[in-house]
């Protein structure tokens, strides 16, 4: 309001800068307010925005590398990949020795596309209505887990190892891992007996399982 009565009384180049000023103003707070970025990328403090920035090279280490012992995830996350920050993608390579699991977890921000490239996978999640969805994947198969909703992969060769890539539709999808949220954290035994509707000598049993 003030620069508009500035800009009555102003000459034509004060007027122009008044309504600039306006401008910047509301453009300023529509970008505070959206979490959706409306630039082309985001690029941290102190950083040249070159092509090394939008390059990630942390999975070269895979090329070549033996299996590993047991199930191991490498992410390429907005934590490892700056230059993810606002562009809602992110990856995550799975590598599944024979007989391993990726055991119960969600993704709090994002549904997950599975690629498995080798091996099988014995995958499943559960949606609402606790209704559950399972499925052998072979190599070529693609699989979706929805956002939010419980679920696992599991390879049930004794022989094979398995090796998956999952997309994910946020750049900071977040994984909450069912058996250490639930029995690795200082939730009170006395609750978790109840909750389970079990008593507590089997609840430390479980939760002595996962100390380590
Ligand atoms: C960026 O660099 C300048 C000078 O090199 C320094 O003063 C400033 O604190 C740095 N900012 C951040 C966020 O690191
Ligand atoms: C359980 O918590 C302990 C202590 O924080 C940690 O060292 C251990 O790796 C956790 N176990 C699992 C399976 O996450």
């Amino acid at each position: 309001m003030a620069f508009f009565t500035m800009a009555i009384v102003a000459p034509k180049h004060k007027f122009l800068f008044a309504l600039t000023l306006v401008f910047a103003i509301g453009l300023h707070m529509a970008v505070a307010g959206d979490a959706d970025i409306l630039s082309d990328f985001t690029v941290p403090p102190n950083t040249t925005a070159d092509a090394k920035f939008f390059t990630f090279t942390g999975m070269r280490v895979l090329v070549g590398a033996p299996p590993p012992p047991s199930f191991k995830v490498l992410k390429a996350s907005m934590a490892e990949f700056p230059a993810l920050n606002g562009q809602s993608v992110s990856y995550a390579v799975l590598e599944y020795p024979a007989g391993s699991v990726n055991p119960l977890h969600t993704h709090p921000r994002a549904s997950e596309l599975l690629f498995l490239i080798d091996g099988s996978l014995d995958v499943g999640f559960v949606d609402t209505t606790n209704k559950i969805f399972t499925q052998t994947l072979q190599a070529g198969d693609l699989f979706m887990f929805p956002k939010g909703l419980v679920h696992y992969q599991y390879n049930q060769d004794a022989q094979k190892p398995a090796f998956a890539i999952s997309a994910f539709g946020s750049a900071s999808a977040g994984t909450v891992s069912i058996p250490t949220t639930v029995f690795n954290t200082s939730i009170y035994d006395g609750i978790l007996a109840k909750s389970f509707k079990t008593d507590v000598v089997t609840i430390r049993k479980l939760e002595a399982g996962l100390a380590h």
